[in-house]
């Protein structure tokens, strides 16, 4: 039609996995958190009052930032407070790339990220994993602008050390973006690279382990003069007054905040375990969801036979991982009724094999 900018007008737009309205379903399509957030994120939600509502919030969000930088063992002036974890990919995007500054990412990955690139109209390169998802060595020398690594990565669920990401900040010439929106979920993280690299700068997702998707909270660690350079190209008021109140109501509640990581992490290894069992191939996850292969029938068909029974999963209808169902760890409840479900679809002999024969 003419208004767009041309790469605007290419791009495909990005697709959320599917919300379905109706709640008497088993949603483990999205990654979210099966369990509600803090009590004391509830509390400070009750008390909100007009005034907060009607005044502008903190431009840079202070009370989460103080928050976040005790949690991490950093300062304030290392944090920026962001829309949700995929706010800070834009602004990445906005203030490294452009036309002559390319992206470097491997793949398989978060697929955000090729949209952001088509939008922004700079080049990605697209570095493929080998068949472990280990760090290709590739990705050093691309000469990129931005290099985005996904630790754990989705939707593999996979983890890079953190030894082998500080050898690449090391090595590369431009920016490392460490996406750790599933780090809450792992055994380790690169906070520490922070102090080491001034090119790092790591994504933090209150959306997952603190269970506030729905209120879109992240946050940006980096050496102060990226996180500086960073608030330039931000939107001024990037988060709101609410989100600010309860995200820091949230962090600060580390041992709420633990003990749910804990039953999820308990859960995804009864979770896993099972699948093994249904002759689903599954690598070990560090994150909230797993990546489970049928040896026996077609992903696309077992992911439609879910949705008859009212479960959802996400399927990727992408080459390299059409074979694959990428499955939220839910309540114990949850996963067994995928459990459940999954035995009686597989027991269907009318199912065709994984080539379709
Ligand atoms: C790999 C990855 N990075 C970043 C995000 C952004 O998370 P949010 O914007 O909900 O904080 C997501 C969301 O699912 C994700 O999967």
């Amino acid at each position: 039609m003419g208004y767009f900018r041309e790469n605007v007008e290419k791009a495909k737009a990005y697709e959320p996995g599917f919300q379905p309205q109706q709640t008497d379903i088993v949603k483990l399509n999205t990654n979210e958190n099966p369990y509600p957030p803090s009590p004391a994120v509830m509390k400070v939600l009750a008390e909100i009052t007009p005034d907060k509502l009607r005044r502008y919030p903190d431009p840079k969000g202070s009370a989460f930032r103080q928050a976040a930088a005790e949690i991490n063992g950093v300062q304030p002036e290392n944090i920026m407070c962001c829309n949700g974890g995929d706010d800070l990919l834009v602004i990445a995007f906005q203030a490294f790339c452009d036309e002559n500054r390319s992206v470097a990412y491997p793949v398989p990955t978060y697929t955000y990220y090729p949209v952001l690139a088509e939008v922004q109209n700079c080049k990605a390169i697209e570095v493929p994993f080998d068949s472990e998802f280990n760090l290709p060595a590739k990705l050093a020398g691309t000469g990129a602008a931005l290099t985005i690594i996904c630790n754990p990565n989705a939707p593999t669920g996979t983890f890079i050390d953190v030894g082998e990401l500080a050898s690449l900040a090391d090595e590369l010439t431009g920016v490392l973006l460490i996406d750790e929106a599933y780090v809450d979920f792992a055994e380790a993280n690169c906070t520490t690279l922070v102090k080491d690299f001034d090119n790092v700068i790591i994504l933090r997702s209150m959306s997952k382990g603190y269970s506030l998707a729905g209120i879109r909270f992240g946050y940006a660690i980096a050496q102060p003069a990226l996180i500086a350079g960073l608030m330039k190209v931000k939107d001024s008021y990037n988060v709101d007054a609410v989100a600010i109140a309860l995200a820091t109501a949230a962090i600060k509640n580390q041992q709420y905040f633990k003990e749910n990581v804990e039953k999820i992490k308990e859960s995804r290894k009864e979770l896993t375990e099972q699948l093994r069992l249904l002759n689903f191939e599954v690598p070990n996850s560090s994150t909230n969801f797993v990546l489970a292969t049928s040896k026996s029938c077609k992903a696309s068909e077992i992911y439609d036979k879910l949705v008859q029974r009212g479960i959802y999963v996400r399927y990727f209808d992408r080459p390299g991982i059409d074979d694959k169902l990428r499955i939220t760890v839910g309540t114990k409840e949850q996963n067994q009724k995928l459990i459940s479900a999954l035995q009686d679809i597989l027991s269907d002999a009318t199912l065709r094999s994984p080539s379709g024969t």
